[in-house]
C-alpha cells in the first residue's frame, strides 16, 4: 500500500476517519474530504500528514470540481471511498422536501457526480467503494428516505461495476449495520428514542453489541486494496447479524 494515493470523501470522523488511519498505517497516501471546519480541523491533528479538502458533496458543483481539486494533490488515484453521508429519521407524516433533498444530494447525487469527476484520476486498475447501509435492503420505521437513499447506492454499485470494469475500475458496495460513530447522535431522534434505538440494536445483534468504526475500516482498506482483486460488483454488509433477527 505504501505507493497507494486514496481519496476518502466524509474521512474527517467515524468510519471515514478509521479508514484513512488504516492505509496511512500501511504507509498509503490519503486525501480526506469533509464540510465541518471544526472536524476537518480536528481530524487534521490526527492525520497531520494526510492532505486534506474541505468539498461539500451535496452542492452539485463542489462534487463536480471534487476531480480537479484532487488534482492539486495527486495526479493519479489508485482508489476512492465515497463514503460521506447523512441521514435523518422521521415518519412521513414530518418529512420535509429538505429532508429529502439533504439525504438524497449528499448520499446519491453527490457521489455520483465526484465519482464522474474522479474518472480521469483512477488508475488501471482502482478500486471504488461506496458506503451504502443495511438499511438500503431492510426496513425501519421512520427511515424511509435514509433507506431509498442508500438503497440507490447499492443500485449504482451494481451498475458502475459492469460500465466502469473495462477500464479495470472495480467498484464495490460497504453496508454497515449500527456502528458507533457521530452519525447516529445526528439522526434528529429524541433522547429517550434514542435510548430505546439503541438498546434495539444490542438485543437485534447476534453478537449483542455495536460495531465499531475499526472494524468497517478493515473491510474498507480490504476492498480498496489488491487483496480484493476479483471482487467487483458486490455487497459486503458488517452488521453483526443484526439484519437477521
Ligand atoms: N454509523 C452507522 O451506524 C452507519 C450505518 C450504516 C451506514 N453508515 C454510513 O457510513 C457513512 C459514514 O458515516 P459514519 O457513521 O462514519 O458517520 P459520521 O461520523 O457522521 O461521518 C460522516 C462523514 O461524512 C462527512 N459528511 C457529511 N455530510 C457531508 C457533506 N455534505 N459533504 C462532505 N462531507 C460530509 C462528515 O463530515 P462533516 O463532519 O464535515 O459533516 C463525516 O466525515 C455514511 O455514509 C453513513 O450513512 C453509517
Amino acid at each position: 500500500m505504501n505507493t497507494k494515493t486514496f481519496l476518502i470523501t466524509g474521512g474527517t470522523t467515524g468510519i471515514g476517519l478509521a479508514t484513512a488511519q488504516h492505509l496511512r498505517a500501511q504507509g498509503a497516501k490519503v486525501i480526506v474530504t469533509g464540510r465541518n471546519p471544526e472536524t476537518l480541523a480536528s481530524a487534521k491533528k490526527i492525520l497531520s500528514d494526510a492532505a486534506f479538502l474541505r468539498s461539500d458533496s451535496g452542492d452539485l458543483a463542489a462534487a463536480q470540481a471534487l476531480g480537479n481539486e484532487v488534482k492539486t494533490f495527486a495526479d493519479h488515484l489508485d482508489g476512492a471511498f465515497l463514503n460521506a453521508g447523512v441521514g435523518t429519521f422521521q415518519p412521513i407524516e414530518a418529512a420535509t422536501p429538505k429532508n429529502y433533498d439533504d439525504m438524497f444530494n449528499v448520499n446519491v447525487r453527490g457521489l455520483y457526480f465526484q465519482l464522474q469527476s474522479l474518472l480521469p484520476l483512477l488508475g488501471n486498475p482502482s478500486s471504488v467503494v461506496f458506503t451504502s447501509s443495511i438499511a438500503g435492503s431492510i426496513a425501519y420505521a421512520g427511515s424511509s428516505i435514509y433507506s431509498a437513499s442508500k438503497a440507490a447506492v447499492i443500485s449504482l454499485g451494481k451498475t458502475l461495476a459492469v460500465e466502469l470494469a473495462p477500464r479495470g475500475i472495480r467498484v464495490n458496495v460497504l453496508s454497515p449495520g449500527p456502528i458507533d460513530t457521530p452519525i447516529i447522535k445526528k439522526m434528529g431522534l429524541p433522547a429517550d428514542q434514542l435510548k430505546g434505538f439503541e438498546e434495539t440494536i444490542v438485543a437485534k445483534s447476534l453478537l449483542k453489541r455495536w460495531g465499531t468504526s475499526d472494524e468497517v475500516a478493515r473491510a474498507a482498506r480490504f476492498l480498496l486494496s489488491e487483496d480484493s482483486s476479483n471482487i467487483t460488483g458486490t455487497e459486503l454488509i458488517i452488521d453483526g447479524g443484526v439484519r437477521l433477527n
